[in-house]
């Protein structure tokens, strides 16, 4: 006999056909993408993974947007990675979209930073390809309002902040935006974790310099604002994680919003990261909890931080080994042009976790 399946207006962990209808972010999926993909606005955007319709009307309204995304959803990844390489979460399940296990699927932490870094990826990929003249509909920021300091003047190509944050905000919100219910408290938590990472990424608008003048005197220096790497805006949303504020979903006033859970009466602040529900300490492995565990991973002898053998490895020890590295050594400059080097060998211990 078949069960009729009833859509579910709440995000349970435990189940898994709600998954589906859970996440905001199913568009990292895209990562997967061949990079050789055409994309046609009939057959592709309707195929592409993990877009909810608001995305899928997007990509047709605006097809070239979609190579720059789906960069976007690589980069996510990439960063996530990179910057938690040293912790025992590793981000690892990023890998898994559109089906994520329970530490992204969950009003967690580490859902928090996955969100703020994916709104501030689009937003930063966006806006860096009106820089590099990818997109058609928008073109270099504009120059600022104020007039330069003296010996510079505004010039070069500014990144288009704005368009990238409105571009990338309809893209990235829009699955919290459907009617799909999902779990209105983690709906505001993901919303809020987005906005936080797109205010990291205004945070992250510089000043650049290029000099001029005779033989690099630097006499005049032309200017523009440009975006700071991602990996330093995700280091920034690393700080934030580390200091995440749990909250619960309570009336306040009129409606429930997200407060604090420590009793102090106040509403989050526009820049903290927030979560719903506590994580597990990643030590061991809980497929339930979405836990790799740390065992057979490295850990640094030297360290005291957080990828030291003894947090690493959670206090079970740890068996070294030796690696032989391989490198270039004894180079040799021959007139003319070029270099040969010989190749040596050299060993270092490492550690990985019992
Ligand atoms: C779109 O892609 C499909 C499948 O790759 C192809 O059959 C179709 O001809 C393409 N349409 C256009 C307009 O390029
Ligand atoms: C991340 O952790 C998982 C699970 O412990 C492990 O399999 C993977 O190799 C780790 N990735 C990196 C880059 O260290
Ligand atoms: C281990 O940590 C030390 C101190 O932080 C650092 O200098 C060293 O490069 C690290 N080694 C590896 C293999 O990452």
């Amino acid at each position: 006999m078949r069960r009729a399946l009833h859509p579910l207006p709440v995000c349970l962990p435990a189940v898994l056909l709600l998954s589906q209808i859970c996440s905001g972010i199913k568009w990292l999926a895209l990562s997967q993408t061949p990079a050789s993909m055409p994309i046609n606005r009939t057959h592709h955007c309707k195929g592409l993974q993990g877009l909810v319709s608001a995305q899928v009307q997007l990509c047709r309204s605006n097809l070239e947007l979609m190579q720059t995304v789906i960069q976007a959803a690589r980069e996510v990844q990439k960063t996530c990675q990179k910057t938690f390489g040293d912790m025992r979460w590793n981000c690892s399940s990023i890998e898994n979209a559109p089906h994520f296990p329970p530490d992204l699927e969950r009003g967690t932490r580490e859902a928090a930073f996955v969100y703020a870094l994916a709104a501030a990826t689009i937003s930063h990929t966006i806006a860096r390809a009106c820089t590099t003249g990818d997109l058609r509909y928008c073109s270099c920021g504009p120059v600022p309002g104020q007039a330069p300091e003296p010996g510079h003047r505004w010039g070069g190509c500014a990144d288009n902040l704005h368009y990238g944050l409105v571009v990338g905000t309809k893209f990235a919100d829009a699955p919290m935006k459907t009617k799909k219910s999902r779990s209105q408290a983690n709906k505001l938590m993901h919303l809020h974790n987005s906005e936080v990472g797109r205010q990291a990424l205004r945070d992250a608008l510089e000043l650049k310099c290029k000099c001029h003048g005779v033989s690099g005197s630097c006499s005049i220096r032309t200017c523009w604002k440009g975006l700071q790497d991602l990996k330093n805006i995700a280091m920034d949303l690393k700080i934030k994680y580390l200091s995440a504020t749990k909250v619960v979903h309570r009336p306040m006033g009129t409606r429930k919003q997200l407060v604090p859970k420590d009793l102090d009466i106040r509403p989050v602040r526009e820049n903290e990261m927030v979560y719903l529900q506590s994580s597990p300490d990643f030590c061991s492995r809980s497929e339930k909890q979405g836990s790799f565990g740390t065992q057979g991973r490295q850990c640094n002898k030297t360290s005291s931080g957080s990828d030291s053998c003894d947090l690493m490895c959670c206090g079970r020890g740890y068996n070294p080994y030796v690696e032989t590295l391989v490198e270039k050594c004894h180079c040799k400059y021959h007139w003319c042009c070029y270099v040969t080097c010989k190749r040596c060998e050299r060993t270092v211990e490492r550690y990985i976790c019992k």
